[in-house]
């Protein structure tokens, strides 16, 4: 199915200048960038967007780690767009990624793991609202 996802370029990546890395990934692999924004989020924007991982032991690390400098923020349009964001990602921890995929080859640690990309297409849609109002989303 036609889907959007969301995709945030964390600081580790957007510090190691692969942004431009990052999105040929994206459209050599069929998604395109349908919005995209760089951000330095507020610790409160960071805390509401991971809310889901509040009782977490890693947590704290986790909004520390995403508001020490800017992120860089985008929706993906394409076929599968939520599943196909995640196999371009590769496991969570770099250490388990599989070769090729952008944490394998950008991510240093589980935390510094440069991109996030939404789990499930109904989080999705939740994700994308909480960065983008409607009218910003472009359905090329
Ligand atoms: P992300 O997809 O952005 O969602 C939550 C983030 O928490 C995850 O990527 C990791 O960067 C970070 N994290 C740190 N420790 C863990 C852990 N043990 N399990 C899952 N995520 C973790």
């Amino acid at each position: 199915a036609l889907e959007r996802t969301l995709s945030i370029i964390k600081p580790d990546a957007v510090a190691k200048n692969v942004i431009g890395e990052i999105y040929t990934r994206f459209e050599k692999a069929g998604l395109k960038v349908v919005a995209s924004k760089m951000k330095q989020l507020s610790r409160a924007e960071a805390e509401g967007f991971y809310a889901v991982h509040r009782e977490r032991p890693f947590f704290n690390a986790l909004v520390e780690f995403m508001i020490s400098g800017p992120v860089m923020i985008q929706v993906l349009q394409g076929e599968n767009a939520m599943q196909k964001n995640r196999d371009l990602m590769g496991a969570t921890n770099p250490k388990e990624a599989a070769a090729g995929t952008i944490r394998a080859d950008f991510a240093d640690s589980i935390d510094a793991n440069a991109v996030h990309g939404s789990d499930s297409v109904e989080n999705a849609a939740i994700e994308i609202a909480y960065f983008f109002p409607a009218t910003d989303v472009y359905a090329r």
